[in-house]
């Protein structure tokens, strides 16, 4: 009996004291992902998803914008050199922020959001919880808060000790993107024509500026001529907000009838030409038959969209995460140790 009770509590002491990764030493392969798994704080900080919600619940009541830029960041994370937080980064003697690139400057937002769940699990668990799985959690979060659909987020990422400002610019396609640009960009990534069109529904919440949307309205195609597929009233509405010179940081949202609710419009909105960027209306008209098809899918389904969305969150979240000695736990997201 003596015996048991000692090599029960030498298993327990193992699970509690260890790091998650030897806990699970062979990963538990959360929703199929060798390195990532739920549980990876289940001990070193089980208050961890609850600490991310609680700043994200205050966070977004006051500012509700601020669920779709924090989606929006994971997504430029993921998309330069992995989920690694290397966006988080801030201009340093070795560091080329991504902050500074074309698809983010004046436009990427929620630092301080991440700053504060940072700071907040910092006092709780020091040194264990990630700044590129914070990012991840945060984009879950805003999306379910915007009553959208919940995944469960396989953690386990390391950040960064380096950032591209290069590949910040040369990896996350442009709103302009052909149909082609689009799959090729995707592609890239490990991701298909379907994650393509599930994660485009992101912009079912948040805003776009008039610079990116300002070429559809006078010179689609180098003939100083609108783009013929926007729909008139949507189209005549959209110069009001957007005139051909100035008001480049005008904002319109991308979807327009439900801008801060996580919902299947933003397809319905594309079957009525009231896409807002080139990048969502091509979905549709890019004479691509698979993400036509699934447009019309999502936009008849919203349980399919919602269900193919959380899929597709969750391989984009694993775009070669750094984990186990790689990489570091950075103790200010805004910089390497
Ligand atoms: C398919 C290629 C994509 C293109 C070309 C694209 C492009 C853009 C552009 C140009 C903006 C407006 C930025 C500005 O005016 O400052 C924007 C906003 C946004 N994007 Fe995308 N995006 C794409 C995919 C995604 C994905 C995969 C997600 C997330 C899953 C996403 C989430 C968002 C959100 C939520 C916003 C609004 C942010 C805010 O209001 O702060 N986008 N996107």
């Amino acid at each position: 009996m003596a015996t048991r009770m000692v090599v029960l509590s030498l298993i327990l002491a193992a699970f509690l004291f260890c790091n998650p990764s030897q806990a699970f030493p062979f990963g538990r392969g959360g929703a199929g992902y060798p390195g990532l798994f739920p549980e990876f704080y289940q001990f070193s900080c089980p208050q961890a998803n609850e600490i991310v919600m609680s700043v994200l619940e205050r966070a977004i009541a006051q500012d509700p914008r601020m669920a779709a830029s924090l989606l929006r960041l994971h997504f430029h994370d993921c998309f330069v050199q992995g989920c690694d937080a290397s966006i988080l980064l801030d201009d340093s003697a070795t560091i080329q922020s991504e902050k500074n690139s074309g698809p983010n400057k004046n436009s990427i937002r929620g630092f301080e959001v991440i700053d504060e769940i940072k700071a907040r699990l910092e006092q709780v668990c020091p040194h264990t919880v990630s700044c590129a799985d914070i990012l991840a959690l945060a984009a879950r979060d805003s999306t379910v808060l915007s009553g959208g659909p919940h995944w469960e987020v396989p953690l386990g990422r390391r950040d960064s000790r380096t950032a591209s400002l290069s590949k910040s610019n040369s990896d996350i396609p442009a709103p302009n993107s052909t149909i082609q640009n689009l799959i090729t960009f995707f592609q890239r990534q490990g991701l298909n024509e379907q994650d393509l069109v599930a994660l485009s529904g992101g912009h079912t919440i948040g805003v776009a500026r008039c610079v990116t949307f300002r070429q559809r309205l006078y010179n689609q195609n180098g003939n100083n001529q609108p783009d013929m597929t926007l729909e008139r009233t949507y189209y005549n509405g959209l110069k009001a907000v957007c005139p051909n010179s100035g008001g480049d940081n005008n904002i319109s949202p991308l979807d327009i009838a439900s801008p801060v609710k996580f919902d299947n419009t933003y397809y319905k909105l594309i079957l009525y030409g009231k896409g807002l960027l080139n990048s969502d209306e091509v979905l549709l008209t890019g004479k691509v038959a698979r993400t036509m098809e699934l447009v019309k899918s999502y936009a008849a389904d919203e349980s399919l969209f919602f269900h193919q969305f959380a899929n597709s969150m969750m391989k984009m979240g694993n775009i070669k995460p750094l984990t186990g000695s790689k990489g570091e736990i950075r103790n200010n997201c805004r910089r390497i140790n």
